[in-house]
């Protein structure tokens, strides 16, 4: 891949876009307006800020990294690119719109991927203009640090397609894991019922905000506890994500604990809005009540 596009700069976007440019590869930000694009790569100035403060990367690369990432607020610039990884919002109407408009100006050979976290990656590809140049291309937050990338064909899906994708995701210097197309893949599928039974735990009354991610920290050595990974994920995306999983499947162990619809309700999205389970708006998180 020489020119990547990318569809979304907020978390999962700028994420991807710092690391595809990391790898000296030329990326096309682009979101709603040019001004969401530019805030997604101000926001990547920002973290390569910090790891020239700490020596972890020189100011050079630091501004080489940079001048790679274009933003844009229209797709035309997308005709350019081998690969357009949409990193929107997650909601189908919104994807499936979004296939529809970039899969205008697909280039011919290039192809189309989705970091969706839930949505069947077939019925996706339907709406794209080759489903045999489809994938689903799921990177975690945050993407420069986390070591894995899912590959996921959709029914129409080229052995190609699945072989490029795999050797981009190599590229980029992650560890690649093939995932069937079932709701939430490998990764989200054991993950996000883990979080949402997290609050229902809290929504039961059986411990604090800091008990439930001490327990997990302490008691199962994950590196955050539930809430506070909830938060960063963002409790919006983990409703829709718990929505597409009994949407799909119609299991009723993945209903939405009540407490995370609350919160969505409230607007209160986790660190994106900064409050979730936590109000970030201190120094230190405290819980939010
Ligand atoms: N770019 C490059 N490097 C970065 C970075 C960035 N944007 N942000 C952090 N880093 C680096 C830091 O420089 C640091 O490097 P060092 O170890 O060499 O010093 C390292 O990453 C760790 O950062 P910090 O010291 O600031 O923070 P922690 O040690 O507390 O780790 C964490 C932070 C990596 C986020 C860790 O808490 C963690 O792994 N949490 C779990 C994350 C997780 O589970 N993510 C998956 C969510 S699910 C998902 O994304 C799927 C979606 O579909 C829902």
């Amino acid at each position: 891949m020489e020119t990547v596009g990318i569809i979304g700069a907020g978390i999962m976007g700028s994420g991807i876009a710092q690391t595809v440019a990391g790898k000296g590869m030329d990326v096309m930000l682009t979101d709603v307006s040019l001004e969401n694009a530019e805030k997604g790569k101000a926001g990547i100035a920002k973290s390569l800020a910090r790891l020239v403060a700490k020596e972890k990367m020189t100011q050079a690369d630091a501004d080489a990294l940079l001048a790679r990432i274009t933003p844009a607020g229209d797709y035309a610039g997308l005709s350019d690119c081998d690969l357009i990884i949409e990193a929107a919002t997650e909601r189908e109407d919104i994807k499936a719109k979004i296939f529809e408009a970039a899969g205008k100006v697909l280039k011919q050979g290039a192809i189309m991927a989705s970091n969706t976290s839930s949505i069947p990656i077939t019925r996706m590809a339907a709406q794209s203009p080759d489903p045999t140049r489809f994938c689903g291309l799921h990177f975690f937050n945050p993407v420069p640090v986390m070591g894995l990338v899912e590959v996921i064909p959709g029914l129409a899906t080229s052995q190609d397609t699945i072989d490029r994708m795999k050797a981009f995701g190599e590229a980029l210097g992650k560890t690649v894991v093939l995932a069937g197309d079932a709701p939430g893949f490998v990764v989200n599928r054991i993950l996000c019922p883990m979080l949402n039974e997290a609050i229902f735990v809290l929504g039961e009354g059986l411990a604090s905000v800091e008990d439930i991610d001490a327990g997990m920290r302490l008691g199962a050595n994950h590196p955050m506890g539930p809430l506070t990974l909830a938060d960063f994920v963002g409790l919006d995306t983990l409703y829709e994500i718990m929505k597409v999983f009994l949407a799909t499947t119609g299991d009723p162990k993945y209903r939405p604990a009540p407490l995370l619809q609350k919160y969505v309700e409230a607007g209160w999205y986790g660190r994106k809005t900064g409050k979730g389970f936590y109000d970030y708006s201190g120094e230190t998180p405290v819980p939010s009540r």
